[in-house]
């Protein structure tokens, strides 16, 4: 069986080779952590941001959506806190002239430990089969128990370290448990220094010179800034929310595992303001309704889980991650916190404007609570293709690679094709093509044996092959194949329609997410 890390440098090429994702100014070699989406990749993202976005503003008649601008006014970045605090802990190896994350390079040297305890544990579950006890066998083997000890003592002084912002500690945890340069294999470090990932350019030109401004690094600002704005005018009340998919861009120093962490990407956010004392009732809201969200696309209920954070920001009562068990693992694929006051009373405090609400109900001005959820684009689109990246083996010894998308998401709903080039097969499945594309993305291919049209509508994930052959003509029935089952039924023409509105109609997925 191929390794994980073999199906995910299949699934990166495939993106590749069927107009996914390809690697952003290729012909120049590329740019580091940052992707450009072909023609089925658009297709997919669009859909899973018309996915979110409905789930938002269709289902919820209080929340709506903005479209901020990436450029704000650099103030947003102080009062968010993203001037002093947006930063990473940088190390350089001397020998290779390589830059690394000081905290990544001791989270990897902690899940070494982590995955040798986990095999000795597996060895050993073998041996003593159903009468194996975990806990037992670390605190007793000899040699796990040493594994376990060395792996809490790197962890404890780690979360201190980092905790107490100690960037000598940081150092010196490297010093101590010589972690070396993966490129040059030498202790050769510099020391650890602060770095801001924020990208920064110049607007205009005056002569007093010109302003310094940032790519925004989260969208989430945007609406903060624009919270009296929409309620005002909206006339919202408490609670309610404000919703936006935009670009986001960050200057990942560790940047890998392909589209998982760029450096431009793109959220999709929603803060929803509360009265302040109701805001875990709706943290505990949004959490099931965003996990109910992901689930409903039916991609394995058992890939998904809550990670609760333990250490919160200083500004946050509550935070999970939603994690997807990728090709590398579980990874956040989404956030949910509960932000407090914190944003809207920095930027009252640093723009000096009032921005409180006042409740007509309880007859009271106050600085609302909020919820956030923000998720990346790009990691749902891993998440999706991981799941979705399928390699079978065929009766008769033939294989293929199959997009297993949720129909909703795919690319291209269904493909039509004329089994021979003539006798008017081209003409009645272009009309059947024209009959479709008012709803649905179709494509049409004529090029080819059938079987080699089936394949390459596999590995692009469409739902639906329609084939027009001969007796069409004469009794107005089509073969339709679907992609999962590879089974074909013959079905008249006039119940295309039908067949494929009910497969790829969102609004079966939002029943899910509202009757569960
Ligand atoms: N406003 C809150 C916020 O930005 P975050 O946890 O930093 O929180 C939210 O980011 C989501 O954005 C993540 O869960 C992830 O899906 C996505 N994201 C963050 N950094 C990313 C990156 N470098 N590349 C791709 N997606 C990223």
């Amino acid at each position: 069986m191929a390794s994980q890390e073999d199906v995910f440098k299949k699934l990166v090429s495939h993106c590749k080779e069927y107009g996914f994702v390809f690697p952003s100014s290729e012909i120049y070699d590329g740019l580091a952590a940052v992707y450009d989406y072909g023609q089925n990749g658009v297709e997919l993202k669009n859909n899973i941001k018309k996915y979110w976005w409905d789930s938002m503003v269709l289902l919820h008649e209080n929340v709506v959506g903005i479209d901020a601008a990436i450029f704000m006014h650099p103030t947003t970045w102080k009062a968010s806190g993203h001037v002093d605090a947006f930063n990473d802990p940088l190390i350089d190896n001397k020998d290779s002239k390589k830059r690394y994350r000081a905290d990544v390079l001791i989270e990897d040297l902690i899940a070494k430990y982590d995955e040798k305890i986990d095999k000795e544990c597996e060895k050993a579950a073998k041996k003593f089969g159903d009468s194996f006890d975990r806990e037992m066998f670390c605190a007793t083997n000899g040699r796990v128990k040493e594994y376990v000890e060395k792996r809490d003592a790197i962890h404890s002084r780690f979360v201190n370290a980092m905790e107490a912002n100690d960037l000598a500690e940081l150092k010196q945890i490297i010093v101590d448990n010589e972690i070396v340069c993966p490129i040059s294999g030498t202790k050769n470090w510099t020391d650890v220094r602060q770095f801001n990932l924020m990208f920064s350019t110049e607007m205009g030109s005056t002569a007093d010179g010109a302003m310094k401004v940032y790519l925004r690094p989260e969208t989430a600002q945007g609406i903060f800034v624009n919270f009296l704005n929409v309620q005002k005018t909206g006339r919202l009340k408490v609670p309610f929310g404000i919703c936006q998919i935009g670009k986001a861009f960050r200057n990942e120093i560790v940047a890998r595992q392909f589209i998982f962490r760029m450096r431009e990407f793109e959220q999709m956010e929603m803060q929803f303001f509360v009265r302040p004392g109701e805001e875990l009732k709706w943290f505990e809201h949004w959490k099931q309704f965003r996990l109910r969200w992901h689930k409903a696309l039916g991609l394995g209920d058992e890939k998904y889980r809550f990670h609760d954070h333990e250490k919160l920001a200083h500004y946050a009562n509550a935070a999970t991650d939603i994690e997807f068990q990728m090709p590398f693992g579980f990874k956040e694929v989404e956030g949910i916190h509960s932000r407090t006051d914190f944003d809207l009373s920095s930027h009252e405090k640093y723009s000096g404007k009032n921005i409180k609400y006042f409740d007509p109900e309880i007859n009271q001005s106050y600085t609302p609570y909020v919820i956030e959820t923000s998720i990346g684009v790009d990691r749902m689109f891993l998440s999706i293709m991981s799941a979705a990246y399928c390699e079978e083996q065929l009766e008769g010894g033939d294989s293929r690679v199959v997009l297993k998308l949720p129909p909703v998401l795919a690319p291209i709903k269904a493909c039509v094709m004329p089994l021979v080039k003539k006798d008017g097969l081209p003409e009645k499945a272009r009309e059947i093509l024209n009959s479709l594309k008012f709803d649905f993305k179709c494509s049409y291919d004529e090029k080819d044996s059938i079987g080699k049209r089936y394949r390459r509508q596999d590995a692009i994930g469409t739902p639906f092959c329609i084939t027009v052959d001969h007796q069409t003509i004469e009794d107005n029935c089509v073969t339709i194949r679907y992609r999962d089952t590879m089974l074909q039924e013959r079905v008249e023409i006039d119940k295309l329609h039908s067949i494929i509105a009910d497969a790829v109609n969102m609004k079966n997925l939002f029943k899910k997410i509202v009757n569960q």
